[in-house]
């Protein structure tokens, strides 16, 4: 792994590949692995296969590496098989990946949430089908979400409990206390998952907050738990390391939520403390007349671009953005500061390396480890000298060594 580089070697990078600092915390470079749900948790707690699945990627190069979407509380999970960080002996086992990402000169960071209504389904693969009574009879039983509203995520779904003002206290202790146990395990930051239809995105939306109480209503109404949310983890999360917020910026499909009411909530996030605003789209569902957003590549930039120009934050662009150049021009016109892969990273998990050497960043195996780098550099140097490239001289060595010189040279 490479050492960070000096200040002046660093501006001479392309900005991809300069480090960021956040608080207290730096990270080599502005790659982020975004979170990415993997539904092989065994009761909330991560397992080889997280070993695995975030092995590759720290061994790849990324400046900060996201796992998953991890509950705050058990029944704040979609499926029995979500990550969660509800009680203390979780901690050991994040814990572990936490030293292994860092041993490879990654930022681990996490993302904490609550599914509120969303609870109660399938993973991915089974496109988050609601669970039925024949789960149950095989030991996967349904449970009640929670919501501002006891609005059914879908047909199948049970209806959730609508939340009291206990409830809402409840929560929040959860978020204060999963943060609480992600600094024991290690983690440098902590994003609060305010986005794609989760608890907290239920509570800004209209289509599924129809609360009457101060936690509903208006604008202000709906950011409340969001930000009481932030306040807290703010609180508890370490005053040298960032706290990022993920928000959907619009509603997508769902509609009613929108820039507007993104760079309210923005600033009020600015207000907190926050460091960095992590900028997605949709997951509410419903239908209006609003456009699905259309899945460009950097398609949530324009609107990272709008909420950094308008809060001076940081701001982190994900969505569609697979080619190293595409990446760089974003920061270079200072759309965003942070680049946020996910499926890329499945098919490719070294992306990073990757990028840095299509950029022509000098070193850039030495984004992989030690074992690794040193195996590609002589690669590299084996490459430089053309020893590898068809021609007489290759041509002569070979007939040398398959016995074929002393026939060549006779006929
Ligand atoms: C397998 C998978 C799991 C995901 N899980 C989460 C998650 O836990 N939290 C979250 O905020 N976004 C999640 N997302 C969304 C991604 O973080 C990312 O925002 C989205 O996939 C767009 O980026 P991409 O085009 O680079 O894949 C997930 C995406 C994928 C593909």
């Amino acid at each position: 792994m490479t050492d960070r580089p000096a200040p002046d070697a660093a501006a001479a990078l392309p900005k991809l590949f300069q480090p960021i600092t956040l608080r207290g915390v730096t990270a080599r470079n502005r790659v982020m692995v975004s979170p990415m749900c993997q539904y092989h948790s065994v009761n909330g707690s991560p397992t080889d296969w997280h070993m695995m699945h975030l092995g590759r990627l720290a061994v790849g190069g990324a400046g900060i590496l996201f796992g998953e979407e991890t509950a705050v509380e058990a029944r704040g999970r979609k499926t029995h098989e979500c990550a969660g960080l509800w009680d203390d002996a979780q901690i050991p086992h994040y814990a572990r990946l936490t030293e292994f990402i860092r041993q490879q000169g990654a930022v681990p960071a996490i993302q904490i949430g609550h599914c509120g209504r969303k609870a109660g389904c399938h993973g991915a693969v089974k496109d988050w089908a609601p669970l039925t009574e024949a789960d149950a009879a095989e030991g996967r039983p349904p449970w009640q979400g929670l919501a501002p509203s006891p609005i059914p995520y879908g047909p199948g779904f049970m209806a959730p409990k609508e939340m009291d003002t206990d409830d809402i206290r409840e929560v929040i202790d959860a978020f204060g206390e999963a943060a609480r146990r992600a600094v024991d395990a290690g983690y440098d930051i902590i994003d609060v998952h305010g986005a794609h239809g989760y608890l907290l995105h239920q509570f800004l939306s209209p289509i599924t907050n129809r609360r009457t109480d101060g936690y509903g209503g208006d604008r202000a109404g709906r950011m409340r738990l969001l930000l009481e949310v932030t306040e807290r983890v703010r609180a508890v999360w370490p005053k040298d390391r960032p706290v990022f917020v993920r928000f959907s910026v619009v509603d997508g499909k769902g509609g009613v939520w929108g820039l507007e009411d993104s760079l309210a909530l923005a600033q009020a996030l600015k207000e907190r403390d926050i460091d960095v605003l992590d900028i997605s789209s949709g997951g509410i569902g419903g239908e209006t007349d609003m456009p699905a957003l259309p899945r460009t590549p950097g398609y949530h930039v324009p609107f990272a671009e709008r909420i950094r120009a308008a809060t001076g934050l940081p701001v982190v662009a994900v969505g569609m953005i697979t080619d190293p150049r595409h990446a760089e021009d974003i920061l270079v016109r200072e759309r965003a500061d942070i680049i946020a892969i996910a499926r890329e990273f499945i098919w490719n998990a070294d992306w990073a390396a990757h990028a840095a050497k299509a950029l022509g960043v000098p070193g850039a195996n030495r984004l992989m480890p030690e074992e690794y780098a040193h195996r590609l550099d002589l690669r590299d140097r084996q490459q430089a000298m053309g020893f590898n490239r068809p021609g007489p001289e290759s041509a002569a060595a070979f007939a040398v060594l398959l016995g074929e010189a002393g026939a060549a040279a006779a006929q």
